[in-house]
């Protein structure tokens, strides 16, 4: 065999024996028998030969290049099947007599918060009352005593629907019909009104780490004769200490809504700094958390109970507010994520 070939032959078993992929491979190929690889080359050194030494030259080259090729498909094959086996080896070997395992979901940091108002209103005696989204402008503003055109309309900027309704803006919107439901139990048999309504409220916000255009609210309403703030107090204590499990203060301080009268802003103690001051509380000591007061004439009258003989409290509860302070949510637009990874660290698997 000619000495070149012979060289050029070693040479690529060596190259060979070092390939791992078949990228590399491809390089090899390219670089032997592309066009301008060095067998190709080889035919470049005819030219002062006999005709005779060319003949077997020429064979001695293409049983070199066949040779190659045959090696080269040889590994090809050879390192797909490594391939292949590296790509089973990773896939987890599945039993099918196992039972499954599933990563489990949570409850939604709003619902978790919820159904616990819910439960201690319930437990002090509240009914819980489901009411709808789409509503009328009577149920949301006007039995409220806000009539139409009335500036204090502008503090919630609505959807309207075409059709007249409108996306309840806050969850009062549904105090007429309870008033209209358990008024005349209250009339005949002397029985307190005493409900919790919670909802999905909509309003046209921009929406940033602490406003949304989507919320959640929790109303309660307790009317009898006689309801006084201090009956306001004592429920809202209650139930925020049963919430925060620990004992909460509570402060209220004068607040506007047409529906209440007087209207208070309840305060919390802050629960970060626990009353001392922090950046949380803006170093007053106290977070805002739910206004309240003590329900108009006006809408007692318009759900038909006498407000000469009977009164009562309201509140609404921001639920979205209380989850956020609950779980040290800072962010309000993790709630509508939807990424359980971001919700259940909240929550823990529940
Ligand atoms: N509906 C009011 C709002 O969303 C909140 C509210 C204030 C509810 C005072 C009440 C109340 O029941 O007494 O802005």
């Amino acid at each position: 065999m000619n000495e070149e070939i012979r060289d050029l032959r070693a040479g690529f078993l060596d190259k060979l024996k070092e390939i791992q992929s078949q990228r590399e491979l491809e390089d090899l190929r390219v670089a032997f028998l592309g066009k301008k690889g060095q067998v190709t080359a080889l035919l470049k050194n005819l030219g002062g030969l006999s005709e005779e030494a060319k003949r077997s030259f020429g064979r001695e080259v293409n049983d070199l290049k066949r040779e190659i090729s045959e090696q080269l498909a040889m590994r090809m094959e050879s390192i797909r099947q490594e391939d292949l086996q590296r790509e089973l080896d990773a896939v987890p070997t599945f039993d099918v007599s196992m039972p499954p395992v599933f990563r489990r979901g949570s409850y939604h940091p709003i619902t978790l918060v919820q159904r616990q108002c819910e439960n201690v209103f319930r437990s002090m005696g509240f009914t819980l009352e489901d009411y709808s989204e789409v509503v009328t402008d009577y149920e949301c503003f006007e039995s409220l005593n806000i009539p139409k055109f009335h500036p204090a309309r502008d503090m919630q900027d609505t959807y309207y629907l075409d059709n007249g309704q409108l996306l309840k803006t806050q969850t009062s919107a549904a105090q007429n019909a309870i008033y209209r439901k358990y008024g005349p139990r209250l009339i005949e048999k002397g029985e307190p009104i005493k409900a919790v309504f919670p909802g999905r409220c909509f309003r046209n916000e921009s929406t940033d780490a602490c406003h949304e255009n989507t919320f959640f609210q929790m109303e309660g309403v307790m009317v009898g004769r006689d309801i006084s703030i201090s009956n306001l107090i004592f429920f809202m204590k209650t139930m925020l200490s049963e919430v925060f499990r620990r004992d909460i203060k509570v402060r209220l301080r004068p607040g506007f809504f047409p529906f209440v009268e007087p209207g208070f802003e309840l305060d919390i103690n802050c629960l970060i700094c626990g009353g001392s001051g922090c950046a949380s509380c803006k170093h007053s000591g106290w977070l805002e958390l739910c206004p309240c007061g003590m329900i108009h004439p006006n809408v007692l009258r318009e759900g038909g109970i006498d407000p000469e003989q009977y009164t009562g409290f309201a509140f609404g509860l921001g639920l979205t507010r209380l989850a956020m302070m609950k779980y040290g949510i800072a962010d309000l637009r993790d709630f509508n994520s939807g990424l359980l990874n971001r919700l259940d660290q909240f929550t823990g698997e529940n």
